[in-house]
């Protein structure tokens, strides 16, 4: 086979004293001027030797081809690499695949450029983490920076180069499936994971073979869907947009995310896949970030559905002006060079996507060595390792969030005798995964039933699935019925299957499916103590539950240590520390309900009739954002601020003493919320500002001090614009958000110290 260019413009590069080693050259040195400009000549050359169609073969992703074993070298699309038609790929990983798959594009295309394989590793690629919104129940970065860098390892481990995580959409709608996918309803708790996220994937040097492309999705506001209906129209104001949805990308961005993706809704009418303000405005003028924007599937070629586009070339022109510089699966980038010959799309817009595209390539070290993700050795090392699992154990103790534990029902005892275990849930490896469960395994996850066998070989276990998850079948309660009736206490595992959440997976309802509560008031019938364990993607409207049975763990998809993890914190060896990242409603019609909600002209009050209420249900969530017990008991006292007074431009501290009152070592949440009481505009009765976790022995006190910055005290003032407004103010500190120790101070303005 002739020297591919590729190699030429190596050559090219040797002979003008380019070492094209990636960006350990370009970043080992702090001035980094002559590694960029090595960057920039090798880019600048090799794109002055591609041709249109090229070009916009770099900004194509294709799919990769699957047979019964897993992802596969394709066959048309072997020629389409030849050809130069495909950038990238979506869906592909696997040493030996990779391995194949760049050797045809170095080897055998003309130019010779290398390919990237992408790959939604969501939660873990094969050892599989909690869901993200379990994750998020920690209310700790490190844990999730932490999950996210094994999950890196084990990705690129199998060749895998970018992933298409974190999704860091914000979101008050428990009927959105992908609610699963986030960090919940608040912005600030959700700019803190994107960041920990990003930090976790990228590493910091893109040139290790252990660090993973992130991408921040999806720009934006795609949790905002009316109805909680995936995919449906967003319509919110620019202030809503900018002071929730926003700041988890901004977060990224500021963490150095290397791609975003695009979201499959419209804002206000402005599909995202369309939205220059987002991409151009926003994301590249604002945040000055010069990533990689990628659509989200079929989103270029939706922009006929949505009724923006009258055709692909329509469609395909006004994405990629826009900002948006790499087609997932149109297939309509391929067609644009007519745009271009017929001048209507310029050719430096192209040009800068594709620098991106290579830019990327560049940093990766793929011009150096593009087999260097496709090791056989490194993929067998890295691949569900003990000590991944035990991470994977680690972080789901710290995602559970106990909702109820009366008459300290939990922990239950080692020397119970005997033991039902009861539930559609109780022994279904599927779902301890979760969607989005990348090349994990059911055979790998451990179920709550055989987590529990495990922690408790002497114990007589009673097993009993007592119904299925979704479909009116009672048939199976005689039989959970007499698993009780045998045993001394009952764990009862109820909720959703994990395809009831994530992509396409809105439910108009946010009760427990089926016949489940049937099946729990049957089995309470027997009069045995029993405890709950809830698995689901979404918050659940659970009243029955909550009035009848005195202890319920939540614990969402842990992933596949999830029956260890459930028997450790369910016999007393973990304490349950987790929080709600989002608010729990008693029923769907309470829906949208979520913490940081403004106080309105006539805010609730049950004395009087005619303010902001329901006449047939409480207006308080079920459990709300923030919330979870632990096995001991947390006090707070001595809440006392650096000053009551501050100027605009200072920054305030807050003191707080934190004592484990109980007989137990346990982690609490320390949460900071303020309230700008008043403002240019009527601001939320609370913002979360800050939290930290804070484990204590029993008896142990802590005084804890957290400072606010002005850029924390800032709203949006009439013109949208950061202000911190003079005017009197509340701090909040507490377990939730509904605590109550508060303390006052005032803003003054600058012209009046
Ligand atoms: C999907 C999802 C997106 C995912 C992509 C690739 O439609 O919206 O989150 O990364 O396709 O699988």
């Amino acid at each position: 086979m002739n020297q591919t260019l590729f190699r030429m413009t190596m050559a090219f590069a040797a002979s003008v004293g380019l070492s094209i080693t990636g960006a350990a050259q370009a970043n080992s040195n702090p001035s980094t001027s002559a590694g960029d400009t090595e960057k920039a000549a090798f880019i600048d050359n090799l794109i002055s030797e591609m041709n249109l169609e090229e070009k916009f073969g770099q900004l194509t992703q294709a799919p990769g081809a699957w047979n019964d074993t897993g992802p596969a070298v394709p066959e048309t699309g072997s020629d389409d690499i030849r050809d130069g038609k495909i950038g990238s790929f979506l869906s592909v990983y696997g040493a030996e695949v990779t391995h194949e798959m760049q050797r045809i594009a170095v080897e055998e295309s003309r130019l010779g450029i290398p390919l990237l394989f992408a790959h939604d590793v969501i939660h873990g690629f094969r050892t599989i983490f909690p869901v993200p919104l379990a994750e998020s129940a920690s209310w700790d970065p490190e844990a999730a920076e932490k999950s996210s860098r094994v999950a890196a390892i084990e990705a690129t481990a199998h060749g895998v180069h970018w992933t298409y995580a974190p999704m860091v959409d914000v979101t008050r709608e428990p009927r959105w499936g992908r609610v699963v996918e986030g960090a919940g309803e608040d912005p600030y708790l959700g700019s803190v994971m994107a960041a920990a996220r990003v930090r976790g994937f990228q590493g910091d040097d893109m040139t290790a073979t252990d660090t993973i492309l992130a991408c921040a999705k999806h720009f934006a506001a795609y949790g905002g869907a009316e109805g909680g209906r995936d995919y449906n129209t967003v319509d919110i104001s620019e202030r809503t947009l900018r002071e929730v949805y926003l700041p988890p990308f901004k977060a990224a961005a500021a963490a150095g995310v290397a791609t975003f993706m695009a979201a499959f809704n419209d804002i206000n009418g402005v599909p995202s896949h369309a939205n220059p303000f987002l991409y151009r405005e926003v994301l590249r003028g604002e945040w000055d970030w010069d990533g990689l924007v990628v659509s989200d599937y079929t989103g270029i070629w939706e922009l006929m559905d949505h009724g923006v586009a009258a055709t692909r070339e329509d469609a395909g022109v006004m994405a990629l002006e826009a900002g948006v510089d790499v087609d997932m699966l149109s297939k309509i980038y391929e067609e644009l060079p007519a745009a271009v010959r017929s001048g209507r799309l310029d050719e430096t817009v192209v040009d800068a996507a594709v620098r991106r595209v290579l830019e990327l390539k560049y940093d990766l070290g793929l011009f150096d060595d593009p087999y260097r993700y496709s090791d056989v050795e490194r993929e067998k090392a890295n691949t569900l390792t003990p000590e991944f699992r035990q991470t994977a154990r680690e972080v789901a103790h710290e995602s559970m969030v106990l909702l109820k534990n009366d008459r300290k029902t939990l922990p239950l005892s080692k020397d119970l005798q005997s033991l039902a275990i009861i539930g559609p849930l109780a022994d279904d490896p599927h779902s301890c995964l979760g969607n989005w469960a990348a090349a994990g395994r059911p055979e790998d996850a451990i179920t709550v039933l055989e987590g529990i066998r495990e922690a408790m070989p002497e114990t007589e276990i009673h097993y009993a699935q007592g119904c299925h998850v979704s479909d009116h079948d009672t048939s199976g309660f005689e039989q959970a019925v007499e698993a009780a009736r045998a045993a001394d206490a009952v764990v009862l595992v109820l909720g959703e299957h994990r395809d009831m959440s994530a992509e396409a997976k809105s439910r108009s309802s946010l009760n427990l499916p089926g016949v489940q509560r049937e099946l729990a008031e049957a089995v309470l019938g027997t009069g045995k103590p029993i405890v709950v364990v809830l698995m689901n993607g979404r918050p659940l409207s659970i009243p029955w539950l909550d009035e009848n049975i005195p202890a319920i763990l939540e614990a969402w998809f842990l992933g596949v240590e999830t029956g260890p993890a459930v028997a450790d914190v369910l016999f007393g060896d973990v304490n349950p520390s987790g929080k709600l990242p989002i608010t729990f409603p008693r029923n769907v019609g309470q829906v949208p309900i979520y913490y940081n909600h403004r106080n309105t002209g006539r805010p609730a009050d049950p004395d009087d009739m005619y303010t902001s209420k329901y006449i047939d249900a409480p207006w308080t969530p079920l459990y709300p954002f923030g919330y979870g017990l632990s096995y001991t008991e947390f006090s707070y006292s001595g809440l006392q601020l650096s000053s009551e007074v501050i100027g605009p431009d200072d920054s305030l501290e807050v003191q707080v003493e934190l004592t484990n009152a109980g007989e137990r070592p346990g982690t609490e949440v320390v949460q900071l919320y303020i309230q700008d009481l008043v403002g240019s505009t009527a601001r939320p009765v609370r913002e979360l500002r800050r939290f930290e976790r804070v484990p204590l022995e029993p008896g142990e006190s802590k005084v804890l001090t957290f400072t606010l910055q002005p850029e924390d005290l800032a709203c949006l003032d009439r013109n949208l614009q950061p202000t911190v407004e003079p005017g009197d103010f509340k701090v909040y500190v507490g377990g939730s958000s509904v605590a109550t120790l508060s303390a006052p101070f005032t803003v003054q303005s600058a012209n009046n110290p």
